[in-house]
């Protein structure tokens, strides 16, 4: 089995970064100097993806716009001279091949992943979703692909979360099968805290296998009256079919104002340009808090 494909669904509202969101794609907005969309189509394609669909809606053609070559700006760059930001605005259209599908209804996760049955085909193919950034030595996407590479199974990216936000995700009832790597006994949608199987949350971050497609084709709405790609999973883990890998890196949620603002710290620390300069600011500012 080898993967090939990934799937951004990136057809979300934002609705909890208005106003920012009103009319530029929570996707788009730049974090430190590139989008925040840039970040996951570069993870996937360091971990060898070669083709990538992104799952859109009707308010978000600037992501398709950026993925594009810009002549009027870069004959302008060229003439100025200007070769450093020649290279990056080229390099953004020339990542991969990407493709864009509508979700033309906001329907859920389950329903957005179905959107891609004719992209995928007969492939197993690796989920990014479009708010969850990584920090981390290997791509993370990758890390879970060679699990589900070895072992011929989908995968779900799973990391350890304290009590307090475990309500907030997908959580997987994991046997210890080696390393970082679990078997899956079975999957909840946000479950309660009296109700979770653990505290290992999904993360952004699945390969799946095509037999996916049957199941979603006619999963009923889940949790918040959406189709949960979670719940399709569930039936896959009651067949053995799903693994989870507790992956290494650092996750961070940019829908939201404070994940997208640790991560805005975190890249700029890492930035050439902005690193030192930032570390310095921070160390007079936290004199003066
Ligand atoms: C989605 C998934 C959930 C997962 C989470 C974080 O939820 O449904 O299982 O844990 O992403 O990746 P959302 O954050 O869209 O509500």
């Amino acid at each position: 089995m080898k993967v090939r494909k990934a799937v951004i669904p990136a057809a979300g509202l934002g609705t909890r970064m208005l106003p920012a969101t009103k009319t530029v794609p929570k996707e788009m907005l730049p974090m430190v100097d590139k989008p925040v969309l840039q970040y996951i189509v570069e993870e996937a394609v360091e971990a060898g993806i070669e083709d990538i669909l992104i799952v859109t809606n009707r308010a978000k053609s600037a992501m398709d716009d950026y993925f594009d070559y810009y002549p009027e700006l870069e004959h302008r760059l060229e003439r100025a001279g200007k070769e450093k930001e020649l290279e990056e605005v080229k390099k953004a259209a020339d990542l991969a091949n990407i493709f864009y599908v509508r979700q033309k209804e906001t329907r859920g996760l389950g329903h957005a992943i179905y959107r891609a049955k004719r992209f995928v085909g007969d492939e197993p193919f690796a989920v990014l979703l479009g708010d969850d950034i990584m920090r981390a030595r290997n791509p993370v996407i990758g890390q879970i692909i060679a699990a589900a590479e070895k072992y011929d199974s989908s995968a779900v990216g799973v990391q350890q979360v304290p009590d307090e936000i475990v309500s907030k995700y997908g959580v997987v009832k994991p046997e210890a099968l080696e390393d970082h790597v679990f078997a899956v006994r079975d999957m909840q949608e946000k479950p309660t805290l009296a109700e979770k199987f653990s505290n290992y949350a999904i993360l952004g971050r699945y390969v799946l296998k095509p037999d996916i497609f049957d199941i979603l084709e006619h999963q009923a709405p889940g949790y918040g009256g959406e189709v949960q790609l979670t719940d399709g999973l569930r039936t896959l883990s009651a067949q053995g079919k799903v693994l989870a890998v507790d992956f290494e890196g650092r996750r961070y949620d940019t829908g939201n104002l404070k994940g997208f603002l640790e991560a805005t710290i975190d890249f700029a620390l890492d930035h050439p340009e902005t690193g030192e300069w930032l570390r310095r600011f921070l160390l007079e500012k936290a004199q003066t808090l």
